[in-house]
């Protein structure tokens, strides 16, 4: 257990308000992290924050769009402030404003996904390493997508967004690694989410894609936390630059 600890460490989640994020949150909270949560509306970090904190945790929230610089920076400021800190970045918060062929993707969809996906994790990132590498310790977490690395049909514009942010990792991986900042990446498979409701709830569509998976089912939130607790923690003090699929298989 105590490899695993992270007592003492202070994370910020993005996109903590709900689904994968909130998963990710209550199981750094059970592991004794100190949890920023971040997400566009207020109410909704504030719902998960109070929770952890009822159960026994310690988090607050702070709304942020992770796509509009300006705001990112004042998350960081008030992280400096208040934390004077930061061990663990989760960089979670994405969209898909789009499912349907490369052929009927507008400019509005390209850029609102490249905004929160590319823009919105390139300088959470940033901005989070700037403080890791001073500390000369840190580890980034970036939520890709088994999309990332092998295309589905009608997610083409997402895909791309999510093979971008496993290049970051590696970017960030050589970069940073010298400087004991650790990147690293998880790309889920399809999960029972807000987000996902459309592929999960529509029967056609959700054959199609639990077909995909050696598995033959979709995943749980909870089924991401392992890796991430594995990420954020002592743990993993030797892991760089790691792409790790929980996608049951649908990566082979
Ligand atoms: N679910 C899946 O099947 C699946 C599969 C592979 C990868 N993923 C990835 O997993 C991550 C989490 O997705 P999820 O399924 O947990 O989605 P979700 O349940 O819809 O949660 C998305 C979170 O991101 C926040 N968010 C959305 N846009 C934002 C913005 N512009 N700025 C800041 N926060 C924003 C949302 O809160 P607000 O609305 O308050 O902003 C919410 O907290 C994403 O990176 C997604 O691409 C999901």
């Amino acid at each position: 257990m105590s490899m695993f600890s992270l007592q003492g460490k202070v994370a910020l989640i993005n996109g903590g308000s709900r689904g994968i994020g909130e998963a990710i949150a209550k199981g750094f909270a059970e592991h004794g992290a100190t949890l920023i949560l971040s997400s566009r509306k207020q109410d909704g970090v504030d719902r998960v924050a109070n929770e952890i904190n009822a159960a026994g945790g310690k988090a607050v929230g702070i709304a942020c769009h992770a796509g509009k610089l300006d705001q990112v920076d004042a998350l960081f400021r008030r992280i400096k402030a208040e934390f004077g800190r930061l061990d663990v970045l989760v960089n979670n918060a994405a969209t898909n404003p789009y499912f349907g062929p490369i052929l009927g993707a507008s400019e509005e969809a390209f850029d609102k996904t490249f905004e929160v996906n590319c823009k919105g994790y390139f300088f959470m990132a940033q901005r989070a390493a700037a403080i890791m590498v001073q500390q000369q310790a840190g580890s980034i977490i970036n939520i890709a997508s088994v999309e990332g690395l092998t295309p589905s049909p009608m997610m083409g514009v997402y895909s791309m967004s999510k093979a971008a942010v496993v290049m970051l990792t590696k970017v960030l991986a050589r970069e940073l690694g010298a400087a004991n900042v650790r990147t690293n990446c998880i790309c889920p498979g399809l999960t029972d989410t807000k987000f996902a409701a459309v592929l999960v709830k529509t029967p056609e569509i959700h054959e199609k894609y639990v077909q995909q998976s050696p598995m033959g089912r979709h995943a749980q939130p909870a089924e991401m936390v392992g890796a991430a607790v594995y990420l954020a923690s002592d743990a993993s003090s030797y892991t760089n630059g790691a792409i790790i699929t929980c996608d049951g298989g649908m990566a082979v």
